[in-house]
């Protein structure tokens, strides 16, 4: 159903394909066309196909290597789609190096090209597991996280107004600079991230052979140990009334609130992609209540609360899917 053609609009499915171009353009010196061609193809179903079985992925990398020889139709078609992520990355790196050789002394710049650098030490193999890092980690991530700020603030007229005047202040062309520093919008933006984290589950971390000592207690070498984020998000005494969506809570962030807060992960591990990740999330929610100031959720579309419950598989995503908004 073209769900445009009576002002409703699937706005996380636009999201993705927003990042997904964006992550193509940065790092491999060319967009995947995803906004331009504006459906899922064969790319994005793999992607929601390996997404959410990527605890098992990461738990059982056996079940992967095995799965090509189950003659289960779900476990071929997710191996399948393994293949054809690898194929996918291989693509994109061979489609920039070939942008590198047709102007090798002054290549167009992106994130990958110091690692063409012999001095990268990185083989072949090494940047194709990069490349797919990248594909992965970049776009779901912010696709999700702009999802449930849409989500959040078009159901919330109060906020929304205020978004929408705070935004009306700036002059156009819209850029980065202009809205890096406006503070109801950086509020908005921390509450989604901490609210809806995109990344709730534990993040793992190996303990040195040596062992370690924290907090008073000793850990064994070898144990992994973990930081999670849904539930630090939620605590009652850092965040108040922590279920509910209050971006007013970041007008005074104590130092207690930014330790509590790991939706990017921390440490030498912490996300690669922050910075360019904060700088999405501002221009495009600039951007997108601008040109429509008066969004909201859809009433023609059936959309439930229940399509915007939180499913997690590593990844968090909306449990329906999709987050249909009226214009
Ligand atoms: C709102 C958007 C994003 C969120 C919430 C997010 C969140 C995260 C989290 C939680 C981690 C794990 C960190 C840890 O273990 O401590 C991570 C890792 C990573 N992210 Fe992001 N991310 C986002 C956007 C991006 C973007 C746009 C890129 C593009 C380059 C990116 C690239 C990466 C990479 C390469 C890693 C692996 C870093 C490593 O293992 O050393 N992320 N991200």
């Amino acid at each position: 159903m073209d769900l445009t053609a009576h002002g409703v609009t699937d706005v996380f499915k636009w999201w993705l394909f927003m990042a997904t171009d964006i992550i193509g353009e940065l790092t491999f010196g060319d967009s995947f066309r995803m906004l331009e061609i504006g459906k899922k193809n064969q790319y994005s179903l793999d992607m929601e196909r390996l997404i959410s079985l990527q605890p098992y992925r990461m738990k059982y990398p056996f079940l992967v290597k095995i799965a090509r020889y189950v003659p289960l139709p779900a476990i071929k078609d997710t191996a399948k789609a393994e293949g054809r992520l690898q194929t996918y990355a291989m693509q994109s790196v061979d489609r920039y190096k070939k942008l590198i050789s047709q102007n090798p002394s002054n290549p167009k710049q992106t994130l990958f090209t110091k690692l063409f650098d012999e001095k990268s030490g990185m083989s072949y193999s090494d940047i194709i597991q990069e490349a797919r890092g990248y594909i992965v980690a970049g776009s779901d991530t912010t696709a999700v996280t702009l999802t449930y700020l849409t989500y959040s603030v078009c159901r919330d007229n109060r906020v929304r107004e205020k978004l929408v005047a705070e935004l009306a202040t700036i002059p156009e062309p819209v850029t980065d600079k202009s809205l890096r520093d406006l503070p109801y919008l950086n509020q908005v933006i921390n509450e989604t991230l901490r609210l809806y984290t995109a990344v709730p589950f534990g993040l793992p971390r190996l303990v040195p052979p040596e062992g370690a000592q924290f907090n008073g207690y000793h850990v064994p070498g070898g144990a992994t140990v973990s930081t999670q984020a849904y539930s630090l998000h939620r605590d009652h005494a850092i965040f108040p009334d922590p279920d509910n969506f209050n971006p007013e809570r970041w007008v005074n962030t104590t130092k207690e609130m930014k330790d509590a807060s790991l939706p990017f992960g921390g440490g030498s591990r912490i996300c690669l992609g922050i910075h360019l990740a904060r700088m999405e999330l501002r221009l495009a929610t600039a951007l997108f209540f601008r040109a429509l100031p008066n969004a909201r959720p859809s009433a023609k579309e059936d959309m439930t609360a229940n399509d915007m419950e939180m499913q997690s598989f590593f990844l968090m995503a909306p449990q329906g899917h999709r987050c249909i908004i009226e214009t």
